[in-house]
């Protein structure tokens, strides 16, 4: 029997809940996998009322006894990610077993570097508000081909040879256009190392690790960082991540063929939140958007930025399912809602006075739509401590039933509170 592979994705511009998600489904898990971007990602968990946010562990690495794996398309950043590991073991929490794929890349200090340098000679206007993490200069690197991987470190020749070639580059942009300091071999090259050693136990195989798993009939769960509308191809380009959160890119990233996917379950926030640059087309930038950020603590788990807020948008989230093929919704942060009057929720677009009901390609289209709203009576009642479905005010099961109307997908899960519990399983 081959056991089930469900993919978790984001289906708007990230913070949706997807750590809180995969923890919620957990208990039903045998492998967690995380398959594209790095510490850029910032997933938040919260367990008997203890908050921890994860940003290269996988999120089930609280979960006794079972596997997370870091698949080959994560850039890591092996000095977060000790720290992290550290903080884990440091409180007995570290309980999952951890495998790094040997194929994943590294994010180098110089990488850093070069995203802080690139957004600030960007200038104001102009820049993408990366989360300064490295991300896009190490998927440069990644896709030029010169990029070092995590089974590199373990190789001190190898390491030697690829490093010295990526330091005499890099050195050179940082210091003839940046005006930055060069970064010397030896500190880098002893840095490294240490990775190295540290990272070792943990070093595999992950493709194979998953095949074996699925082969003796195992749950594996593949957990997306960033949104679809943060995708370098399907999201708001150039306001962007570089890597390909989309459910595809979880068999691209972790070296799993996709006839073997069973469902992709997208994690939709009942309304919508944005971080850093780019098109928002049902930003509210005012009182509505205020209070959702205030209700729903919208601050980043990574940068800790103000999140930008604004109503649920229709025409993405259905441009998500196709995109990414979800057959299952998750939706989260019903709660945050409670309270208000009536709800607006984007249904189609506005351009230049025609009405389009799909999400357009062209960035310079999209910076054009203004959205069309239906307004949704609201529920007064506060709904954290419902159990059950039929526990909601009708007004929150018809907000939910709209969404499936409108998608024409199911929505299987509620959650109603940030907590491993606060959460309602509908027909999942
Ligand atoms: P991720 O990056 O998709 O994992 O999401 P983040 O962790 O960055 O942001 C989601 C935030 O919403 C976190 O602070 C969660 O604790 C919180 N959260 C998740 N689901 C719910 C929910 O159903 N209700 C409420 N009130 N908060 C939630
Ligand atoms: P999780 O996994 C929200 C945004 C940044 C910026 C753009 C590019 O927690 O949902 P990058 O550092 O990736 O080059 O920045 O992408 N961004 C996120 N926004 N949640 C995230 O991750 C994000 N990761 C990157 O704010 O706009
Ligand atoms: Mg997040």
């Amino acid at each position: 029997m081959k056991g089930r592979v469900e993919i978790i994705i984001g289906a708007q511009w990230g913070d949706e809940g997807k750590g809180r998600v995969v923890d919620s489904l957990g208990s039903k898990v045998d492998i967690f996998a995380r398959y594209q971007g790095g510490a850029n990602a910032g997933h938040t968990v919260i367990v008997e009322g203890k908050k921890y946010v994860f940003h290269l562990l996988p999120s089930g690495m609280l979960y006794p006894c079972k596997t997370c794996v870091i698949g080959n398309g994560v850039v890591i950043d092996p000095e977060q990610l000790l720290k992290e590991l550290k903080e884990l073991q440091d409180q007995g929490k570290d309980r999952a077993r951890l495998v790094i794929s040997a194929a994943a890349h590294v994010v180098m200090p110089y990488h850093k570097l070069l995203d802080k340098a690139q957004e600030s000679l960007r200038g104001k206007g102009r820049q993408i508000g990366t989360t300064g993490r490295g991300i896009g200069p190490a998927y440069v690197d990644k896709y030029s081909r010169c990029g070092i991987r995590v089974g590199d470190l373990l190789d001190s020749d190898v390491l030697r040879e690829k490093l010295e070639v990526n330091l005499e580059e890099k050195n050179l942009y940082l210091t003839k256009i940046y005006g930055e300091e060069p970064l010397p071999f030896h500190e880098m090259f002893a840095l490294a190392g240490s990775w190295g050693k540290a990272l070792a136990p943990y070093v595999d195989d992950a493709s194979r690790i998953i095949d074996d798993a699925l082969k003796e009939g195992r749950g594996v769960l593949f957990e997306g960082a960033q949104g679809t509308l943060l995708d370098v191809d399907h999201g708001t380009y150039p306001y962007v991540t570089s890597s390909s959160p989309v459910a595809a890119g979880g068999c691209v990233g972790l070296g799993v063929g996709p006839a073997l996917v069973d469902r992709v379950i997208g994690v939709v926030k009942a309304y919508c939140t944005r971080v850093g640059e780019g098109p928002f087309p049902t930003e509210d930038s005012g009182s509505g958007g205020e209070r959702l950020r205030e209700k729903g603590a919208e601050f980043g788990a990574t940068t800790g930025r103000p999140r930008r807020c604004g109503w649920l948008d229709l025409v993405a989230l259905r441009y998500a399912v196709r995109v990414n093929g979800i057959s299952s919704i998750a939706l989260t942060k019903l709660d945050v809602l409670s309270g208000i009057e009536r709800i607006p929720i984007c249904t189609v677009y506005d351009i230049e006075g025609e009405t389009e009901e799909h999400f357009p390609c062209a960035l310079q289209r999209l910076e054009k739509a203004t959205p069309y709203y239906e307004h949704l009576e609201g529920w007064q009642k506060d709904i954290s401590s419902c159990k059950e479905y039929h526990d909601l005010p009708v007004q929150a099961r018809k907000y939910v039933e709209y969404i499936e109307a409108a998608t024409g997908v199911p929505v299987n899960l509620i959650g109603v509170g940030p907590g491993r519990d606060q959460t309602i399983l509908r027909n999942f």
